[in-house]
This record gives structure tokens, sequence and C-alpha cells, in this order.
């Protein structure tokens, strides 16, 4: 199943719970332990300058939008081999359709 638009504030929420410790999405947000999200959208991986990222997330060679994030997001250590995000993934359709709604928004 591909991307389906879901519910911005559920993706609210799971941001807050699962992302934030490590990423900021406002303008200028900066980086955390991960790099900032603001821009997100069409953007290719390892794109944040002043980020130290891993060269696996360098030469991904992804660019970010709906459905690159779906997949990503179930796995990211299956779809980005060596990427240092501590993070198992979101294994339900609608949690990674809610989170990539509210994404799209608030990286803008
Ligand atoms: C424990 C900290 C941590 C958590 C939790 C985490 N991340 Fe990450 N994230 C990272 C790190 C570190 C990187 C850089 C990976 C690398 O360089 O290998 C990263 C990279 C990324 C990238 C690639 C960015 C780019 O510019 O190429 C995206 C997109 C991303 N994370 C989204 C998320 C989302 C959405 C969540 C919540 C579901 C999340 N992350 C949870 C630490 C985390």
């Amino acid at each position: 199943m591909p991307f389906a638009p879901g519910d911005a504030k559920k993706g609210a929420n799971l941001f807050k719970t699962r992302c934030a410790q490590c990423h900021t999405v406002e303008k200028d947000g900066g980086n955390k332990i991960g790099p900032a999200l603001y821009g997100l959208f069409g953007r290719k991986t390892g794109a944040v300058e002043n980020y130290a990222y891993t060269d696996a997330n360098k030469q991904a060679g992804v660019t970010w939008d709906e459905e690159t994030l779906f997949k990503y997001l179930e796995n990211p250590k299956a779809y980005i081999p060596g990427t240092k995000m501590a993070f198992g993934g979101l294994k339900k359709e609608k949690d990674r359709n809610d989170l990539i709604t509210y994404l799209k928004q608030s990286t803008a």
C-alpha cells in the first residue's frame, strides 16, 4: 500500500512522542541528535549542511517525499543500511500516514 493522507493531529502526537527527542520541524529549529527536518520534502538525503551524517545516509541518494518517507519510516535500518538513526520504525501504515501528513504541513 502506498501513502494515503491521514490525520495530522494524530501525526503531531506521534511526532512528539516518537521523533521530537531527536528532531525539530520548525524553521530555524536546528539539529538535535538528528538533523533538522524543516524543508524536508523535496530535499535529498543528507542535505542539512551543518549536520554530521553517516556516509550511509549521505549517499543513499533518496529524495524525501511522501512515498520515500512511507517506506523509510517503516524500518529505517532496512531502507538505509548503516544509518545511525536509532529508531525501530513505525510498523502501522496508519501511523505512518498520520505522521507524514503532519510532517508535510509542519516542515514547510
Ligand atoms: C534516537 C534519535 C532519533 C529518533 C527517535 C528519530 N530519529 Fe530520525 N534521525 C536520527 C539521526 C541520528 C539521523 C541521521 C542518520 C545518519 O546520519 O545516519 C536521522 C535521520 C532522519 C531522516 C533523514 C534526514 C535527512 O536529511 O536525510 C529523517 C527523514 C528522519 N530521521 C525522520 C525521523 C522521524 C519522522 C522520526 C520519528 C518517527 C525519527 N526520525 C526518529 C535520530 C533519530
